[in-house]
This record gives C-alpha cells, structure tokens and sequence, in this order.
C-alpha cells in the first residue's frame, strides 16, 4: 500500500507547502506516511517565495489553464495569433514537455476529448501500446511474485509513447496551424532555457537522486550534481534537437526514424522489449466519447482504455435522484452516497474494463438506469458497505505523472487533454540524447490479478498484458454542456483520484453553485473500492461530519493534497470564461483574452 501513497505523493501532492492558511480552506499539515517515502522534495519551501495565487480569470474570447505559466502563455499567443484550440493545445503538448518534464511529454501518451464549434463531441486516445513482445506475466518472476519496481523503474515499464501521434493526427484533422509553427514555442524554450520558479524545481528535486544514477540524466536534469534552484535558467538542447527533428519530419522522425531508433537502442542495453517494429506500427485512435446526462447537463468523457468516463457517469447515475444540493458539500450525507457510488463503480471499473481492442467493455450495462437502480438499492442509509462485500456486480468476469490542460477558443471550440508519463518522470531514464523521459505505463496493466498496482488498484484479467494493448487508465479530460452548449472544461492528474477530483470538480460548479476557483479550492474526497478506505484532503470534513462517517464504519485517510485541476467554465449569466489556477499547483496559470 506504501506504493500507493508515494504514488500519489509523486503525482500531485509535492506542492503541498504552497498552500497558505489564507486559502479559502486550510491545508494543516497532516500526517500522511507518504511523506516520509521516497519521492519527497527537499527543497525547503521558505528558500524563495512561490509565485502568489492568481485570482480568478475572466475572459470573453478565449481560456488556457495549464499546470506550467509558460506553457500557458504558448497556448494563450496561439489563440491570439488566430489559431483555434486544438492549435494551442498542441503547442501546450509540446511546451509542457519542456517546462513540465515530469508529467508533459513526448515519452508517454493520453486523451484529448473535443467540443467543437459546431456541436460535434470528439475524443482522441493516444495512450502508450504494450510492446509486442510483452506477455501477460512480464512483471512476475519465476515463483509467479510481482518483481517489485520492474513496471516503475525498469525499460521493462515503457509502453509504445502515443503524444507524437496524438498531437500530428489532431493538428492534421482539426487545427489550422502547421506543426513547424505551433512547436517553435517549445523549442525555443527548450534551446534558450527558462528560468525556473519554485513550484518547477520541487517537481525536480522530487527525484534527484533517481537522476544522478544516470549521467545522460544528471547532464540535464542536476547542475553539476546538485538540485537546480529557482532563478536558475534550465536548457535542454537535446531536447530542442528531438523536438526539431519533429517539426521538420513529423510523426516518421518520430516512429520510423532516429528517435525510435535511440530508444530502441536504450531499451535493448538495458532488456526492455521495445522493437522498431513496435514503434512502426503504433496508431492513435478516434473514439466516440463517453456520454450522459446529469441534473440537466451533459458529461462528456473518456471511454475506454480510460476507466474515467464510465466510473464518473456510473457514479453520477447512481447518486442522481439524491438531494445532494440540499444535503450540501461534504454533509454526512452527500459524503456517504457518494462514497458508496465510487465504491460500487471502482469495483466495476476494476473488474470489467480493459482495451477495447482486446476485451469487451459492458459499457451499456454498466451504465444502464437499471444498474445504477441496482446498486443504489445496495447501499445501506446508515453505514459502509465493507469493501469486501462488495463485488464487480454484472457476475463472474467472462473471458470475453500526468498533467491536464483545458483551452476554450473564440469560435467555442473546447479542448480537455490529459497526458502522462505515469510516475513523476516515468522510468526516469531518458534514451541516450533524445532529452525526454520514457514513461512507465505498464504499471497501470494488472502485473497479476489482485496484485494492487502503484496506485493500489486491485485490478482483474480484462486489464492484463497483452502485446500491443493499451493499459485501463483514469485520466478523464472532461467536457460538460448545458442545453447543448459549453459550461465546462476539466480535468486533472492524480492516478486513480483522478475520477473523484474530476467529479468532485463538476458536482461542486453544477451541483453547489461555486465559481470555478471555490470548485477547484474546496478539498476533495475519494473511494476506490480497495485499500477500504476514504482518502480526503484536510478540511474536507468538519469534525462532526467526520466523526458521523466514522461512526458509519468509515476508515478516513488525510492526503495532504490530490491532483490540481485544470478547469474553464462558462459563466451563465455573463457568457464569460473563467478560470484559476489551482493553488495546488503553484507553478501553473490562467490567462485568457
Ligand atoms: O492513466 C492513468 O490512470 C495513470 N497513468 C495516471 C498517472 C497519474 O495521474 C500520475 N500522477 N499524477
């Protein structure tokens, strides 16, 4: 379980000392084991102040809110130089590969979901493939034991990277800007450098000593050795050089070139399965995203291979006829229903989801009024429901660090992307000189039924390794509408919490009223159906309501901080975007025009 915490330590709770009493809500210190594990920053946090919290953004023609201000500025020149969203948020891609190295990239993949203009919902999956010479029992070793950090840390944890694709087949079919044009933002910033602010160099320093185990690593990434601080300018010529080799030749620079062929090269030194023809052979892929309705607005999400979509409308139709409004945020009761829905859907989620190139989705099932129905009628009014009795519920199984960036354009063109390289960093390796970090996504695969994975899911045969599937994933860019026009962007990083942030991010705008900077301030809960208990932010309950859930059977856990969200919404009654950075993040920004 340790793994978990760290996970989500590394993925989204490093800025935790960026929270001022002054917030909103108050963030005390808690005394979360992860903590102490392996991936906290060193950096003190009084060695310089952070950059202050910008207040809520308002905006009539266009919105970027990334978890990097620079990369925001990019997708923000690109909207003002009349290109549309997918426009910038392929020049966001790139520029967070650069100044958001942890979690950006080019090393790893994700989703994009697209409200366009004129009423089309759209949704792009370019999540990293398992390599064809993967097998499903890769991460185990001969006495059938999960081999601990070889799907974290090893080449044996890299999947087939999908961002290069992703953005070139976006771009290709949507934007109106060449690619030469929207990644010269990146290479600039990777060439001239940038200088660093706090919030970026305690994401560094979160993995400084993984760094100095690799001299092509450190050359980059360590000045001389040691962390590099804020005010320092960071250059990442190597980097730059990929990133032209792209501009210039495309996706084949990428996938059938001298890139594929570095990381082929790295990934056989050091006995990773990786091939040319893996790289050849990979495609991104055009979905219809996941839809439905909740109290009047519609949800748009991520299908499957990401869980996010099906968990969050699972979740949202079994918690539809409940008063949530009148009970209010994070009452007794709202906590309780809630927590139970997650319950019941993460079990689905767990048992039933995988690549639908590989295994059956119930999606229709597991959707359907009649399931929810079903599963509400199982959640007693009073206490938990133990983990333990609760199970996939369609029957027996048959065989049958991340980064989100929301952009609204002029013309009311919306754009969610998730992406990720997994952990912070992903292996932490970089291939020779390509400059980027390889992902580790082949932790999100089951290494072995019921085995939790770094994020402590406890996951079943339809996610298994297979050669050439993509792993379930949670990451849910997220689109909502009202009457068939734009109210919301959203989304976030945080491994399996991403579901309940994203929700939670929802429920607070549509359900409780609040602007998008209470939305996204407000602590968040989640529930994952195994460990058997509920992670919440501090302040997400007030003592009386804790102690109610307590007495219900809960087992609370206090994580210093989930992901940041990244969100956009539409003010109804002006017709003005807003947006703010979430202070969790303090590295990142909002701007509009
Ligand atoms: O796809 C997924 O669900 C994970 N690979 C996401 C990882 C993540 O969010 C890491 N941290 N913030």
């Amino acid at each position: 379980m340790r793994n978990f915490y760290a996970a989500i330590l590394a993925c989204c709770l490093v800025a935790g000392g960026a929270i001022t009493s002054s917030d909103a809500f108050a963030f005390p210190q808690d005394t979360h084991p992860a903590q102490d594990g392996p991936l906290q920053p060193k950096v003190a946090s009084k060695q310089q102040p952070l950059r202050p919290h910008e207040p809520l953004v308002t905006a009539k023609h266009g919105m970027v809110v990334t978890a990097q201000h620079l990369a925001t500025q990019v997708g923000l020149n690109i909207l003002k130089q009349g290109g549309n969203a997918v426009d910038a948020a392929v020049a966001v891609g790139y520029a967070l590969a650069v100044v958001h190295p942890c979690c950006g990239n080019i090393g790893g993949g994700g989703f994009m979901t697209l409200h366009l203009a004129d009423g089309r919902n759209l949704f792009l999956d370019f999540r990293e493939k398992a390599p064809l010479a993967a097998t499903p029992d890769m991460m185990q070793n001969a006495a059938g034991k999960v081999v601990k950090g070889r799907s974290t840390k090893t080449y044996l944890g890299v999947g087939v990277p999908g961002s290069v694709m992703g953005f070139d087949d976006a771009l290709k079919k949507y934007g109106t800007m060449s690619l030469a044009k929207v990644m010269a933002p990146a290479i600039k910033l990777a060439k001239d450098g940038y200088v660093l602010e706090p919030g970026d160099v305690r994401i560094l320093d979160t993995s400084t000593d993984y760094f100095r185990q690799h001299p092509n690593v450190a050359a980059i990434f360590l000045d001389h050795g040691q962390p590099w601080k804020a005010g320092q300018v960071l250059k990442q010529p190597q980097l730059a050089h990929t990133l032209e080799l792209i501009a210039q030749g495309g996706t084949r620079a990428f996938y059938d070139g001298p890139i594929a062929a570095a990381v082929v090269k790295a990934s056989r030194v050091n006995h990773g399965l990786l091939s040319l023809k893996d790289f050849r052979d990979y495609t991104a892929q055009w979905e219809k995203p996941i839809e439905c309705e909740y109290h009047g607005y519609t949800i748009i999400s991520s299908p499957p291979p990401s869980s996010g979509g099906t968990t969050i409308c699972e979740t949202l139709q079994i918690i539809a006829p409940y008063p949530f409004a009148k009970w209010g945020f994070h009452s007794t009761q709202s906590a309780h229903y809630f927590i139970e829905a997650e319950r019941r859907a993460f079990a689905d989620r767990n048992t039933y989801l995988g690549d639908p190139a590989f295994v059956h989705n119930p999606i229709k099932q597991l959707l359907s009024a009649e399931h929810a129905a079903e599963l509400r009628a199982s959640i007693l009014p009073d206490k938990a429901t133990p983990s333990a009795q609760v199970k996939g519920s369609l029957g027996p199984y048959q065989a049958t660090n991340t980064t989100h960036y929301s952009i609204v354009d002029d013309e009311g063109n919306a754009v969610a992307v998730t992406y990720t390289v997994n952990s912070y960093f992903g292996i932490k390796q970089i291939a020779g000189n390509t400059g980027f970090f390889l992902n580790n996504e082949m932790d999100d695969f089951t290494s072995k039924p019921g085995v939790p994975n770094q994020f402590g899911l406890v996951q079943g045969k339809a996610n298994q390794i297979e050669p050439g599937k993509r792993s379930l994933s949670s990451m849910s860019p997220t689109i909502v509408l009202k009457d068939g026009k734009l109210a919301m962007v959203t989304g976030s990083p945080g491994g399996s919490t991403i579901i309940s942030t994203t929700m939670e991010s929802i429920l607070n705008v549509v359900e409780y009223g609040m602007n998008v900077k209470q939305a996204i301030d407000a602590p968040r809960i989640h529930m994952q159906w195994y460990p058997d208990e509920v992670f919440a932010e501090p302040g997400s309950f007030t003592p009386t309501v804790r102690d109610a859930l307590e007495a219900m059977g809960y087992k609370i856990r206090t994580v210093r901080q989930m992901g940041d969200i990244a969100a956009i919404v539409v003010n109804l009654k002006t017709g003005e975007l807003e947006s703010v950075n979430d202070p969790r993040y303090p590295a990142g920004s909002a701007a509009g025009y």
